[in-house]
């Protein structure tokens, strides 16, 4: 099992839709790879659905982002079943574990009853958790990530989960109630951990929420005595934040332009059929194009381009 192969602690790229897909995940495993990448999450019962070509997307991957767990979220245990045997199945690529989102606080997908709505139906998460358990057939490791509670911190929850054995357990460290609106609650996760000792403890722990660097996360990691550490948002602000000592904040107008550059370029080749408008990749702008005088004015020209030869074409007047 591959998880027996990851250092302590290991950092993980957390999953974010419409964000972490196969070209950012690339992009930061060229800048210093995190030991874990996670793929956006994935509807089952859409991929068992006439909508299937549309989320497989979703699912592309390359050599490059390895190893990668496929989070799956949905509500019907029979396409966790039918999906997790298809990724085992090695059609999808090569993945190393199946997560379930048991997390987002989303409205769509908690008026659903799904995600994060599962603490609130536990009969259904069961069901879902032993159906991916099934059809991962003991060949792929099955994880959930979650929060600490739905309305309020519920150890609950926790202790319901740890009785399935997962392979890993990944607390973000807030409510589903809280959103991202406060600090996250890091001393709670410390307390899962202690959960964890005493009813899986075979089960990796992995904390989230609010790391803003590796050395951030090695404090953390060590002051809960944590297995791993998650981070989301930090890569926003340096996508070098996996790497012991990032260069980013030394970087040059130059290289950021040129970090960019190979983002949209890998953009346009992995992307030829249209599958995402050139806006998508809006949000990537202020990564790379940031911490130079004239980065407001340029990102304000950059984001009007309308396809991805005139970005390129823009970016390469500029260096
Ligand atoms: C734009 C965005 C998309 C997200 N999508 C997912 C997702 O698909 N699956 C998931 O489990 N969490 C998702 N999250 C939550 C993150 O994985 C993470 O738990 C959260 O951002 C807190 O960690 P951070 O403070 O390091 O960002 C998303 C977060 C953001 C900001």
């Amino acid at each position: 099992m591959f998880y027996n192969d990851l250092p302590k602690p290991f950092f993980v790229m957390a999953p974010m839709d419409d964000v972490t897909d196969t070209v950012f995940r690339q992009i930061v495993a060229s800048c210093a790879p995190p030991d874990l990448f996670f793929t956006e999450f994935v509807n089952v019962d859409g991929l068992q659905s006439p909508g299937r070509p549309h989320l497989l997307k979703k699912l592309q991957n390359t050599d490059k982002e390895r190893p990668l767990i496929a989070q799956l979220w949905g509500l019907k245990p029979e396409n966790f079943y039918e999906v997790s045997k298809q990724i085992v199945s090695g059609e999808f690529g090569e993945f190393a574990g199946i997560d379930l989102n048991m997390g987002c606080p989303a409205k769509g997908e908690v008026q659903n009853g799904a995600c994060s709505a599962l603490m609130n139906n536990r009969e259904l998460a069961a069901e879902i958790i032993q159906a991916t358990q099934q059809g991962a057939a003991g060949v792929l490791p099955v994880s959930v990530k979650t929060r600490l509670g739905f309305h309020e911190i519920d150890p609950t929850w926790h202790e319901f989960l740890l009785q399935f054995k997962l392979n890993m357990l990944t607390i973000h460290g807030r409510t589903k109630r809280e959103m991202s609106k406060v600090p996250a609650h890091w001393d709670e996760i410390g307390k899962v951990r202690e959960l964890r000792d005493a009813l899986s403890p075979e089960t990796l722990l992995v904390g989230n929420g609010d790391v803003t660097s590796h050395a951030h996360g090695l404090e953390l990691a060590s002051q809960y005595r944590l297995d791993g550490i998650m981070v989301g948002r930090g890569i926003f602000h340096d996508p070098f934040l996996f790497a012991v000592n990032s260069p980013w904040q030394d970087q040059s107008k130059q290289q950021r332009i040129e970090l960019y550059t190979k983002h949209v370029k890998l953009f346009a080749n992995t992307w030829q059929h249209g599958e995402h408008p050139v806006h998508v990749l809006n949000k990537f702008c202020k990564i790379y194009i940031n911490g130079f005088d004239g980065a407001k004015e340029m990102r304000e020209q950059l984001m009007a381009a309308k396809n991805t030869d005139e970005l390129l074409h823009l970016l390469a007047s500029e260096v």
